[in-house]
């Protein structure tokens, strides 16, 4: 059988592996050079991810629990791209967040912000046959990390998507637009292409916008090509 490889992103389009600004990436980023694998067919095909766990609530982060959430409620949709602007269908999308004051459910989140008993903020969907996701939330908050001195994360909403196959799977960050702590935050900042990060921002729009319940956001991602989203660890 002949084996395609998945094509690599463009240079700058995506962060370096390191970032000294981001010091995360001082103790994590390779220090010999990468060997690149083949990708042979059990990284092109494998593993298929059964779509049959995914729940009603799964994309609706305000009814997961017995009450709702505090916070700005918002929807976030978008569509699933490949290079050639083509819809990605049945993509599994993963999100993890903060819930409004800026704090984890997590072990390691010591923020002093509150935690909410009727948010977990993490959710899953499935792409439509058009490249069609939705989900339904509360806005994040921003957090304080201790990367520099006074170090705070812009409010972001974590994505994961599972293609066909473990080489496929992308990871990256969604944010707001006109977040006042875009020119202070390395990770924003670590990618080298103005406009490539410009592409993790998404856009306010009315049209998703419900009256009367919630703000709309649209955030697209391409998966590859010259109008990719810039992802992590690529
Ligand atoms: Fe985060």
């Amino acid at each position: 059988m002949k084996i395609t490889p998945y094509r690599r992103h463009p240079e700058q389009s995506q962060p370096p592996y390191l970032y000294e600004p981001y010091c995360a990436t001082v103790l994590r980023a390779p220090r010999q050079p990468l060997i690149l694998l083949p990708h042979t067919l059990s990284e092109i095909t494998g593993p298929v991810y059964g779509h049959s766990k995914i729940t009603e609530t799964d994309n609706d982060l305000t009814r997961q629990h017995a009450g709702e959430p505090l916070g700005e409620r918002i929807i976030v949709s978008g569509r699933v791209l490949d290079d050639n602007g083509r819809p990605v269908p049945h993509t599994l999308i993963e999100i993890w967040q903060t819930n409004a004051a800026g704090r984890y459910r997590h072990s390691h989140d010591d923020h002093p912000a509150p935690l909410d008993p009727n948010f977990t903020g993490a959710g899953r969907a499935l792409t439509d046959e058009n490249g069609q996701y939705r989900f339904v939330t509360i806005k994040p908050g921003a957090y304080p990390w201790q990367n520099h001195q006074n170090a705070w994360r812009p409010a972001h909403i974590h994505f994961s998507l599972f293609g066909p196959a473990f080489a496929t799977r992308l990871v990256t960050q969604m944010y707001f637009p006109g977040d006042p702590l875009f020119s202070y935050d390395p990770i924003f900042q670590s990618i080298p292409d103005e406009r490539a990060r410009q592409r993790l921002v998404a856009q306010f729009d009315l049209a998703t916008t419900k009256p009367e319940w919630a703000l709309g956001y649209q955030f697209n991602i391409v998966l590859r090509g010259r109008e990719a989203t810039p992802f992590e660890g690529k």
